[in-house]
């Protein structure tokens, strides 16, 4: 049997149910907004990927940096013997932890791009012989059941994912995060934290625009799924930081009026000029705020880390 088992509990009909029931709220709410999984199809992954190379974009290499000089501590805190990713997107800094868990048995990494998981997952079958990956095309933010793999279990969810969550959304994750883990397990979690406006702006705006495009690419799987007729050039990226919820959102501005047609949903869309769509916010964290979050569902925070520049935090907080 190969080491590499990719299972979808996600089907096809229910993913593009999901995605009309999304793009018809959304589309019809005031103020307009799509909701940020829809970012991640095969194209969308590889421009997030781009992403995490950009010079502005620093939360990637500042929790490579904590992941490369961590890893050691973070597996004598808890040598797991499975490893459940949500959002692995490319693995790529996972590795260092794979590494450093010196007893792994199973690596579980779960995400809603199938070309994402199937990439990672034959790559690190073929570097690391001897190690299952059972990757779950799944939405980290329904219910999961999860393969029956030996404990204990950690739970990495990094690149500040959590913050793409709004409040209530991340209080209902965590509490199902508690559910997957008994108790002495642990989560891993990434945080970006609060920071100067100018840095935080920056890295969802780039200068070479490939945020720009990623933020436009929701227009272009709305247009391939339910044949709508977004202009993408018609369409303007905003990303400004909101001081009150310290987070950043991410927009779409109509650039003139404009009326847009869905048609797998009968419907027809018209926008302002100036009139803003709400993709995706970006929430900004300090460690009170994680803890208390954290402590709100039964997971008390033990270890947290960052940088050298402050920029980043990684906690390690084990289930009660
Ligand atoms: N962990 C990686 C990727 C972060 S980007 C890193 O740190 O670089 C966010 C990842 O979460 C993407 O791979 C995206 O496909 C996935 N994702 C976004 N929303 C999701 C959802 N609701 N369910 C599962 N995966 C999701
Ligand atoms: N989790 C990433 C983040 O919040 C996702 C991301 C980076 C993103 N850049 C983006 C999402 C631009 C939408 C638009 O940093």
């Amino acid at each position: 049997m190969s080491p590499f088992h990719l299972t979808s509990i996600l089907p096809e009909d229910a993913m593009a149910a999901a995605l009309r029931a999304d793009v018809l709220h959304g589309l019809t709410s005031d103020p307009k907004t799509l909701p940020p999984k829809w970012f991640y199809d095969a194209h969308g992954s590889e421009l997030f990927e781009q992403i995490t190379e950009l010079p502005e974009y620093y939360p990637t290499r500042a929790e490579r940096e904590i992941l490369i000089t961590r890893a050691d501590e973070i597996a004598a805190s808890m040598p797991a013997r499975t490893l459940i990713e949500l959002g692995s997107g490319s693995s790529e800094k996972t590795r260092y932890l794979i590494d450093a868990l010196t007893d792994l048995h199973t690596y579980i990494p779960v995400d809603v791009s199938d070309s994402a998981l199937t990439q990672a997952g034959q790559a690190l079958v073929a570097e690391r012989p001897g190690l299952n990956v059972h990757a779950l095309i799944a939405d980290f933010t329904a219910r999961l059941t999860l393969p029956d793999t030996p404990g204990p279990r950690l739970l990495a969810f990094l690149g500040g994912t959590i913050g793409n969550l709004l409040p209530a959304e991340r209080a209902t994750f965590l509490g199902r995060v508690r559910a997957l883990l008994s108790p002495g397990d642990a989560l891993l979690l990434g945080t970006d934290l609060v920071k100067d406006e100018r840095v935080l702006v920056r890295a969802y705006d780039d200068a070479a625009g490939v945020t720009a495009a990623f933020n436009k690419n929701v227009l272009a799987v709305v247009n391939r799924e339910l044949g709508a007729d977004f202009d993408l050039d018609a369409f303007e990226h905003v990303a400004l930081w909101d001081p009150g919820n310290e987070w950043i959102e991410m927009r779409l501005r109509s650039r003139t009026a404009q009326t847009v047609k869905v048609p797998a949903l009968d419907l027809a869309v018209y926008f302002a000029a100036g009139e803003e769509l709400r993709t995706e916010v970006s929430a900004k964290f300090r460690k009170e705020g994680v803890s208390a979050e954290l402590a709100a569902a039964g997971l008390e925070l033990t270890r947290w880390w960052t940088d050298g520049e402050g920029r980043f935090a990684l906690s390690l907080s084990v289930a009660r």
